[in-house]
């Protein structure tokens, strides 16, 4: 693959860089009435206008030539068939398949995997519609209050931002809750208000072999046993590493896997487990079993909705021109700022309590997917990759950090996020919040000179602090109502977006070795701590002094 700077398109992109330091959103505006509605387009039921973004129709003309010098169409008719394009894992990368129609065929090594996809969904809408119903009892007989996923990454961060996001669609019943750091207060808050005996815990982990995730479900299980096993209980078996399981294990836990192996040796029943494929990404998994705590909240039919929405907007990626297409538009646009006017990060703003975890969720979907400093055949780039994401919900953020986005030295891009119908109102505070979103992007766009500041009386002192530049790219996301057909859009809308870049940048968006040496050197200093004898400085001064002061320190010492 050659380097981003050998392409055709490049020199040219970047010779307008140089005017792209001129570019100015009033006379864009000014000179182009029909700017708004040439500059917005409609995918799948999102409403998407860029056209507060620094960008022409000539700069976007180069970039479409860009994406059809890296060869998109090409690649994206690849991931779709499950071409093994993770190459450093050597895998397909097939999470549209799991929101392919029944009667697709997707093949991956000789075997249609669209059967097995509807196979796991149809049985975890039977243990879903089980635990709603309450004829899925605990080990003492009683219906299920309360669901507590544990899992971390990709196995929690989707279903937790989802879970929320559709929380006006959540089975009034049951309450859901998501356990992921390793610091044992996150478990043990959690754990502070939930019935044993009434609690299911769905372990999710596609390796079952994460570190967090094994600590929090070996807790929670001795935590159950607890307080439901009796001490001289027949029924107690062991298994082969050591660890009590038993009956009231399968019954308050089952998991979402891909190793039955390591899920039998924890004492939950493999009937009980929900698969998925080597060839879904944690980050792009969460409408595979791992969704298992959000379709027990939202119900099965709703989390069909939910999938539906996927393959809308998967279908309209594959299918509509660049000039159309939703992900490639936002993903063309997001090169722009990050590589010809050299922009940072990307701020994610939803104007929706509801979708409060979606920035987070984000960060794990676009920065581990393309945090990348090689290119897929293992060169070094010599261009700037994935940004920095982050976010908050509206409008929280604007007492908080806008400060810096509108008047600060750093130019943030900045993507709103708005619905027009709310989940719920009071008073037409509903208004209230797409006032401010509105506002905000018209702000950032537009500024306030110093000569309309000076206009309203301010004294001359003031008028530099009270002046607003503008200039400040954003897009605004506008969908009629959160609903799961809509959540489905807005995430798949995301995820092609970030693999657009991916292919624009030549990096493999699907591995992410940059998490490994991390585990390794904690799992290393994990045995340390727990030695009865002091290890021998092993780590550099500063890790040798920070290990010694913690150990002379810590409680009990
Ligand atoms: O550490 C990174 C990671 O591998 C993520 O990519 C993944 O989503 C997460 O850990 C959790 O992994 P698992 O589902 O195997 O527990």
């Amino acid at each position: 693959m050659p380097q981003l700077a050998d392409t055709p398109s490049w020199p040219g992109l970047m010779h307008q860089a140089e005017v792209a330091d001129r570019a100015d959103l009033r006379s864009y505006f000014a000179n182009d009435p029909n700017r708004a509605s040439s500059f917005t387009i409609t995918s799948g039921e999102l409403r998407i206008d860029y056209s507060k973004q620094l960008i022409t129709e000539h700069n976007l003309k180069s970039l479409y030539a860009l994406a059809n010098e890296r060869e998109l169409e090409a690649k994206i008719g690849a991931m779709f068939r499950g071409e093994p394009i993770n190459v450093t894992e050597k895998r397909s990368v097939l999470h549209t398949a799991l929101r392919a129609a029944p009667d697709r065929e997707i093949v991956v090594d000789g075997h249609n995997v669209v059967p097995d996809v509807h196979q796991v969904l149809t049985d975890m809408a039977a243990l879903s519609d089980r635990v709603r119903s309450g004829d899925w009892k605990g080990s003492t007989g009683k219906p299920i209050e309360a669901v507590v996923n544990i899992g971390i990454g990709g196995s929690d961060l989707g279903p937790l931002m989802a879970t929320r996001a559709l929380q006006a669609y959540a089975h009034p019943q049951l309450r859901t809750y998501f356990v992921s750091n390793v610091d044992p207060t996150h478990l043990l808050d959690t754990l502070k208000t939930l019935n044993p005996e009434t609690t299911l815990f769905v372990i999710a982990s596609k390796s079952f072999t994460t570190q967090e995730t094994l600590a929090n479900a070996r807790a929670a299980r001795q935590w159950v046993l607890d307080h439901l096993m009796e001490t001289d209980d027949p029924n107690v078996e062991t298994a082969d590493n050591g660890d009590v399981v038993g009956p009231i294990v399968a019954r308050h836990f089952v998991a979402v896997s891909t190793n039955g192996p390591e899920v039998s040796a924890f004492g939950i029943d493999t009937a009980n487990m929900f698969g998925f494929w080597d060839w879904v990404g944690g980050r792009y998994s969460f409408d595979s079993a791992v969704g298992l705590t959000l379709m027990i909240s939202i119900g099965a039919e709703n989390f069909h909705q939910l999938l539906a929405g996927f393959q809308t907007m998967d279908e309209h990626f594959r299918t509509t021109p660049w000039e159309r297409n939703g992900p490639v538009l936002a993903a063309l646009i997001g090169i722009w700022n990050r590589n010809v006017l050299g922009l940072e990060t990307h701020a994610v703003l939803p104007y929706s309590q509801h979708l409060d975890r979606f920035p987070a969720y984000l960060q794990q979907l676009d920065m581990e997917s393309n945090g990348k400093s090689v290119t897929v055949d293992g060169n070094p780039v010599d261009y700037h990759t994935g940004p920095i994401v982050w976010g908050e919900p509206g409008t929280n953020g604007q007492h908080a950090f806008y400060q810096l986005i509108h008047q600060g030295t750093s130019v943030v891009p900045c993507d709103f996020i708005g619905f027009c119908q709310p989940a719920d109102d009071v008073g037409g505070q509903h208004d209230l919040l797409m006032a401010n979103m509105f506002a905000q992007a018209e702000a950032l766009a537009f500024g306030k000179s110093s000569a309309e500041v000076a206009e309203d009386g301010v004294d001359s002192e003031l008028v530099p602090h009270r002046t607003f530049a503008g200039n400040r790219p954003s897009t605004t996301i506008l969908a009629p109502a959160l609903t799961p057909l809509v959540l489905g859009q807005l995430v798949a809308f995301y995820e092609h977006k970030v693999f657009t870049q991916g292919v624009i940048w030549g990096v493999n968006s699907f591995d992410q070795w940059g998490v490994e040496l991390g585990k390794v050197l904690a799992n290393r200093i994990a045995s340390e701590l727990q030695a009865s004898e002091p290890a021998p400085e092993s780590h550099d001064s500063s890790t040798n002094a920070l290990i010694a002061h913690y150990l002379s320190h810590r409680a009990g010492q």
